[in-house]
């Protein structure tokens, strides 16, 4: 069995490598609706929101650039064009979206589709002995969820 330059088993880390990037395409077309929405939001909550949608977005730049890495170190390759974040995420870009209800909602709906395929991709990881992809996305899955749980007493 061909092994990559960490020792896993090629073809299995190909696969695996595939479906990260699925991830990486969401968290990129999900840092931008997340920008917009820190862009567009209006009504009461706007300091509130402005600001925790900066943070938002933020950490999501740093995980995408996780992913991107985890990506390189099995000896793949990162998608990293807006062409092909666009062709190959399942979260769909949004546009002007500005109420408080819509931007929280949208956060909450992005959040979950992360961690349902980051769920996915641990799974996988773990049937290949891979510990550590499967060790970074159940930390980024602890802070999503913490962060649903939070976005979703807000709109409480
Ligand atoms: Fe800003």
């Amino acid at each position: 069995m061909e092994k990559n330059q960490v020792n896993l088993a090629e073809e299995k880390s190909q696969k695996l490598v595939d479906e990260l990037n699925v991830l990486l395409g969401d968290v990129q077309v999900f840092y931008m609706n997340v920008k917009g929405y820190h862009w567009n939001i209006e009504g009461k909550p706007f300091f509130v929101l402005h600001d925790k949608f900066e943070e938002l977005y933020n950490d999501l730049a740093e995980k995408g650039d996780e992913i991107a890495e985890r990506i390189k170190t099995l000896e793949g390759r990162p998608v990293h064009s807006y062409s092909e974040f666009l062709n190959v995420a399942d979260i769909k870009e949004e546009t002007d979206v500005s109420s408080d209800e819509d931007t929280v909602k949208g956060v909450v709906n992005g959040l979950q589709k992360l961690v349902d395929r980051e769920r996915n991709i641990i799974n996988m990881a773990s049937e290949n002995g891979d510990e550590t992809t499967a060790d970074i996305l159940t930390g980024f899955m602890g802070e999503q969820e913490k962060m649903i749980w939070m976005y979703n007493a807000f709109i409480k």
